[in-house]
């Protein structure tokens, strides 16, 4: 295997200059020394791991998501692995989810020792529910939805199937802060909701950060155990387990953006919405159904687009930082070629990774941007 480089920051270096970017950072954190105030407290207060801004942090989002529980870890990626092993699903087990993913899904599942069983999404770039009941075997133990962008999985149905075959949901709600189903939270149908806060997530912190829901007293005693070397207190462990706390210097960044995150949530539907509008009218863009009981938070604002690869390439030329999430499912990484599975198997998830295109959608966009994004995607087709 070639050498593994930290191939991060030359990825920034490359689409850092267009001016129409996925990347924000330096404009949302233009208040910095806000924050820079608030590490002086902690500096003096001393409490580096857990701590206040732990506390004040996991209460914010109880309140936030009307959850019983809310639990800070290391990342939305733990938060998936941790709400595994704390359901008891391990070696042996199956879980079904998704092809059309970010890896962290299927990554937190196989280190959490379970098998990933995919079923094929949809149009609405969602699990398929439909095509769940036949993937289901005597070793199924979890259902694992990723509402994708932050738009809401078919939850009534998906439920109606857990509940019938005694699985347990675990939500990959890692794009979903503040979106809802049919008014209710995403994050607090199954037994767990897992959240990230990546930099360029809607609710972002400084580095990696995540945390989990649930109304299982169980679970959250479990979680708690598992995110801190399995600690009961000073000095006795239940369990062996994991350093995944929630960086205290990270929640005091996550605490400051709390604030703001009504507003980020509502300029990303605001600009969406015009996205929309403008889009419309383009025979060779497809933008996925909008459905009336699906608040969608637009962690990612996804359509698809003929010759996508081409379209990609002149919207960067036009300064746009035009992205795709993700070009191969997870069925054909390598890392799945011990599953078995071969191109073919789930047509819709490999037709929306040749066709999807995600545009510029967060909160410092400006109309005048989305109507040029919008007119240079006619003018890729239109020729004018
Ligand atoms: C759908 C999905 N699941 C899980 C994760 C993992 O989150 P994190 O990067 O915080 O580990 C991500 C993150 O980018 C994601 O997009």
């Amino acid at each position: 295997m070639n050498k593994i480089e930290n191939y991060l920051p030359e990825q920034y270096r490359e689409t850092g200059k267009l001016p129409i970017n996925h990347n924000y950072l330096s404009e949302q954190f233009a208040d910095y020394p806000k924050i820079l105030e608030k590490f002086a407290v902690l500096l003096k207060r001393g409490d580096y791991t857990l701590g206040e801004a732990v506390d004040q942090f996991e209460e914010r989002i109880q309140k936030l998501t009307g959850a019983k529980h809310a639990i800070g870890v290391g990342s939305g990626t733990d938060a998936i692995m941790l709400s595994l092993i704390a359901a008891d699903i391990g070696p042996g087990d199956e879980v079904i989810t998704t092809p059309f993913t970010f890896f962290a899904t299927i990554g937190a599942i196989a280190t959490s020792g379970a098998k990933p069983v995919f079923v094929d999404a949809g149009y609405d770039y969602n699990i398929d529910v439909s095509k769940i009941e036949g993937a289901i075997t005597s070793n199924t133990k979890a259902i694992l939805p990723v509402h994708w962008g932050g738009c809401a999985c078919k939850m009534d149905e998906l439920m109606a199937i857990a509940k019938q075959r005694q699985l347990a949901v675990i939500e990959d709600s890692c794009h979903g802060i503040l979106a809802s189903y049919k008014g209710k939270p995403l994050g607090t149908f199954g037994l767990t909701g897992c959240f990230s806060m990546h930099p360029l997530k809607n609710l972002n912190v400084w580095g990696d950060g995540g945390y989990i829901i649930t109304e299982s007293d169980e679970m959250a005693d479990k979680l708690r155990l598992l995110r801190n070397h399995g600690l009961m207190n000073r000095n006795e462990v239940a369990v062996w387990a994991y350093n995944s706390r929630l960086d205290t210097l990270q929640a005091i960044v996550a605490n400051h953006l709390l604030d703001k995150i009504a507003n980020i949530t509502q300029s990303r539907i605001r600009n969406a919405n015009l996205y929309d509008q403008l889009l419309g009218g383009i025979d060779q863009i497809i933008i996925p159904p909008r459905k009336e009981h699906i608040k969608q938070v637009y962690h990612i604002y996804v359509i698809r687009a003929e010759n996508r690869d081409e379209l990609q390439s002149f919207l960067m030329k036009q300064g746009i930082d035009a992205k795709v999430h993700y070009p191969l499912p997870m069925h054909l990484q390598p890392a799945s070629s011990d599953y078995g599975y071969s191109k073919g198997d789930f047509p819709v998830a490999e037709e929306l990774c040749d066709s999807v295109l995600s545009l510029p959608v967060h909160e410092f966009i400006t109309e005048e941007q989305i109507q040029f994004v919008a007119d240079a995607i006619r003018k890729f087709y239109n020729g004018s």
